[in-house]
């Protein structure tokens, strides 16, 4: 089965928010010209345990109570060496995690990012009291949006907001468009 990545990206932000992270950062790198397809989560949270870290890539680990697997790390491991690629974990109690997916671009079985303008802006308007940064890189072009920004304008006006909703999608989608396109 192949799930789009920006849905993998979801289930590591995810995974970020339930280690009660205050600051989350999402990097995602489409370095074509290198052949290179890889994304990083980094998170301020709690920090993944050893009895857990040690078979995290293994279905059956999960800190989870309602049911017995937790499918997201190794899922995202399968695609990544499926891809000619690797994921690599780094971990601190009470400090944090980052999740390193890498692929070849241009592997047959790599799939494709998908809708990542919505897996952004609706990680940032469901966890408003996390400060979320998105960097993606096209090549040796960026795009940088964090809500630590978006606040600042905002004034009393809610990131949850349907019109600062509106405005995260367009902005984002215009600027990913741009970098593309340089
Ligand atoms: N960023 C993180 N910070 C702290 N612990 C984490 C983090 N990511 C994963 N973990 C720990 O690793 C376990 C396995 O994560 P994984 O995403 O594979 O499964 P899950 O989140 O338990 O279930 P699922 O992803 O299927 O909803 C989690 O239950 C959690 O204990
Ligand atoms: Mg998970």
């Amino acid at each position: 089965m192949m799930k789009e990545l920006s849905l993998h990206i979801l289930d590591i932000a995810q995974n970020s928010v339930r280690a009660k992270a205050s600051d989350v950062k999402i990097v995602v790198k489409e370095l074509v010209d290198a052949n290179i397809f890889e994304f990083y989560i980094e998170d301020n949270g709690s920090g993944i345990p050893d009895e857990i870290f040690k078979t995290i890539k293994d279905p059956f680990t999960t800190s989870r109570t309602t049911r017995k697997v937790g499918l997201g790390i190794p899922f995202l491991n399968n695609t990544c060496l499926a891809c000619g690629g690797d994921l690599i974990i780094t971990t601190k109690i009470n400090e944090g995690t980052k999740l390193l997916a890498t692929m070849f671009y241009d592997h047959i079985d790599r799939p494709p990012l998908g809708d990542i303008v919505s897996t952004i802006v609706g990680l940032i308007t469901s966890n408003e009291e996390i400060e979320i940064s998105y960097t993606h890189w096209y090549n040796n072009q960026s795009f940088e949006f964090s809500t630590s920004e978006i606040k600042e304008v905002l004034g009393d006006m809610s990131l949850a907001d349907i019109r600062i909703y509106r405005w995260m999608m367009d902005f984002v989608k215009e600027n990913l468009e741009e970098i593309k396109n340089a």
